[in-house]
């Protein structure tokens, strides 16, 4: 990357002291790793500070801790490959074009004679598509005459009813009336910047960030403020503060967790953090929650909204990662600009298909959606861990990267000086498609990283196309 931190905070590189101990084989899987305390008398440090290289180490799957008994060495049997640097973008807002590499880029990842490895969609074998076209074939047969209007803007609403509840059951208190069903998430992030801001705007975001969301920017004339950003925790706090306290910030947009590309997930601390320092600057929160139902732990990450509920938060997200792209079903809930909202929805698309929203609330009134997203985790986790070895395996030894706990995208950081779009325009060239690096910022940064998504059913191709796009990097490099 070449926006990168100067040197890293002191408990990484004890953490890298431990990985490089497990990689020459003194530490081996199974073997209990010292104590904290012991850790931190060993290397002169704070008991904080220990506490936190431990941390580190088990959210990136090389130490686990077992209860009463102590830290372990965990039995990955691949190398542990260094996370990417925090990101340290340009301290100024920058206009946004993005839109015509944007397009060439999707032309080929949605063409299935491409290796998917571009396009974030899951496959429709792996979502729940043909349960769902039964519920829509009954849908029409039964109600076909009755949903051929113009629905009620605010969507239908046993949908917003069942959305309502599965936000209960996060701790997030929004009542149906509450929720407004969107084109997508891509129309409630646009509802959002809408009612928050006007032309010209700047606007907060995680860096690198999804390049739709800068689409989306580019289209509303906005400035996007890009903040640095760790692969595994998310948005530095301080870091946001210091920028709020130099200009103007009309809004901030932030994933919820496991943010499109790095996979970082950001814990209830930092959030209460974040919220904190945007309701002393009075700036509203539009958080994007799409893949917080994609967890492989067991506890979903709870979002802004569940965690500061009176605070000024507009939440959207939709069911295109989890259930089904095509339907276009997303959802927006705020507590506050209702009527706003409600204009700017009328404004944009009048209401939403009604047919679709139906079904889909069947679709989730039938009970299997949690059955549905246990399934899927588990093979976005193993699609993840797979082409985590493969790349491990593949590509150059200083290749970085990420090590998501949700979602089902890679980011690689290849050395300084490593280009993306030679490598992209090679693979093309051999029928495999992945996003540079590029896209994925309004500035000129990530030109030596990349994403990969492993949202597709593995399979050899797939296998391969990871394994070869390493041997032209190798080449490119040499
Ligand atoms: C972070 C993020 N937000 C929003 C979207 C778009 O969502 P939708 O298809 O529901 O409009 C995507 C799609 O890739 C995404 O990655």
């Amino acid at each position: 990357m070449d926006q990168r931190t100067p040197s890293p905070p002191l408990y990484e590189t004890l953490a890298a002291g431990v990985t490089t101990l497990i990689d020459n084989g003194l530490l081996r899987p199974g073997m209990r790793a010292r104590s904290v305390r012991a850790f931190a008398a060993q290397h002169g440090v704070s008991l904080t500070t220990a506490v936190q290289a431990y941390r580190l180490l088990e959210d990136r799957g090389v130490l686990e801790a077992r209860p009463k008994s102590g830290f372990y060495v965990t039995q990955r049997s691949h190398r542990q490959r260094e996370l990417p640097t925090a990101s340290q973008p340009p301290q100024r807002a920058s206009t946004v074009a993005v839109s015509n590499p944007v397009f060439s880029v999707l032309s080929y990842a949605g063409d299935p004679s491409y290796a998917p490895l571009g396009c974030a969609i899951p496959s429709a074998g792996l979502l729940a598509a043909e349960r769902l076209d039964r519920h829509l074939a009954r849908c029409a047969r039964v109600h076909g005459r009755h949903y051929n209007i113009y629905a009620d803007p605010h969507g239908d609403a046993e949908l917003r009813g069942q959305i309502s509840a599965r936000a209960l059951r996060l701790g997030h208190a929004v009542p149906p009336e509450g929720v407004l069903i969107t084109n997508g998430c891509t129309e409630a992030l646009n509802i959002a910047l809408s009612v928050t801001t006007r032309p010209g705007d700047t606007v907060a975001i995680e860096s690198p960030t999804y390049f739709g969301l800068l689409q989306v920017l580019e289209a509303r004339g906005l400035r996007a403020l890009e903040l640095p950003t760790d692969p595994t925790s998310g948005v530095d706090v301080k870091a946001l503060d210091k920028a709020l306290g130099k200009r103007r910030v009309a809004a901030c947009l932030l994933a919820s967790s496991f943010n499109n590309p790095l996979g970082s997930r950001i814990d209830d601390a930092r959030k209460v953090a974040i919220i904190r320092v945007l309701t002393r600057y009075r700036v509203p929160l539009i958080e994007d929650d799409i893949y917080g139902d994609i967890s492989f732990g067991d506890d979903r990450p709870r979002p802004f909204a569940a965690i500061s509920p009176t605070a000024d938060i507009i939440l959207c997200s939709s069911f295109s990662k989890t259930i089904a792209p095509g339907y276009r079903i997303g959802w927006l809930a705020a507590n506050r600009r209702h009527d706003e909202i409600l204009a700017a929805k009328f404004a944009l698309s009048l209401s939403g298909a009604a047919l679709p929203q139906k079904a889909m609330a069947d679709f989730l009134k039938s009970g299997g959606y949690d059955a549905h997203l246990r399934r899927i985790r588990k093979v976005f986790a193993d699609n993840i861990d797979r082409m985590r070895r493969v790349v491990d395996r593949s590509f150059p030894r200083d290749t970085r990267m990420t090590d998501p706990k949700g979602g089902f995208v890679l980011w690689l950081e290849l050395p300084d000086g490593f280009d993306s779009d030679t490598l992209y325009q090679r693979a093309i060239r051999e029928r495999i498609c992945f996003v540079p690096g590029g896209l994925f910022t309004a500035g000129r940064g990530y030109r030596n990283c990349l994403r990969l998504s492993c949202s597709h059913d593995w399979d050899a191709r797939v296998e391969r196309s990871v394994a070869r796009l390493g041997e032209l990097a190798h080449e490119l490099l040499a």
